[in-house]
């Protein structure tokens, strides 16, 4: 039987519960889902290629048969490289479906075995996207509920990096309290 593979490009700057929402309904239909990071180098990121993949992979590390790769030049021949059939697309409101069709009669005209597939998030996601993320979070609003946690604290850390420390000496805090218990605890026995 032919197994489907598809892409889910995007930059994913940063990855939000929408993205999350997309990768979850295309895991179903699909039988192996490739989340493709563009390494644009033209554009400024707020999130490193490697620490956008770090995220995408947590927040994935439960779908088996998802997996997140990086690429650059054109989809479409990034596409023909891993062997997908699809191209995966969100569209959250009629504002998208403009561009997205532009893209994906052009992704057809340069590989017209290649087909794209829009899905659209949950209705609590359509007003989600990285652009807005990054700009309520730079001027200190609340992002909870837009991106899954560990995004949230990555994004906390950019805004303010002394809260990374702030962070692993809790860590730490707690690492020590364990070992303590369990050392009274072995001297007890
Ligand atoms: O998350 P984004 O920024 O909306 O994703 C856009 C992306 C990465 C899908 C698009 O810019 C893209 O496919 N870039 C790769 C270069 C390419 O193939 N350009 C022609 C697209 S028709």
């Amino acid at each position: 039987m032919k197994r489907i593979k598809a892409i889910y490009p995007g930059s994913f700057d940063p990855p939000t519960n929408g993205h999350l929402d997309l990768i979850e309904r295309g895991s179903k239909i699909f039988d192996e889902l490739v989340v493709a990071i563009l390494r644009n180098l033209e554009k400024a990121p707020l999130f490193s290629v490697a620490e956008r993949r770090n995220m995408l992979e947590s927040m994935t590390s439960g779908f088996d048969n998802v997996s997140v790769e990086t690429f650059d030049g054109l989809t479409v021949e990034y596409a023909m490289k891993v062997e997908a059939s699809a191209v995966l697309r969100g569209i959250r409101a009629i504002s998208d479906y403009e561009y997205e069709l532009q893209m994906a009669l052009m992704n057809r005209k340069l590989q017209p075995s290649l087909e794209t597939v829009f899905m659209m998030p949950a209705e609590k996601y359509s007003y989600v996207s990285s652009r807005l993320v990054r700009e309520v979070a730079q001027l200190g609003g609340n992002i909870d509920c837009l991106v899954p946690e560990l995004v949230a604290q990555k994004l906390r850390e950019k805004m303010d990096p002394a809260l990374k420390f702030v962070d692993v000496e809790r860590l730490e805090q707690k690492t020590s309290e364990r070992e303590r218990k369990s050392r009274s605890r072995k001297k007890r026995s």
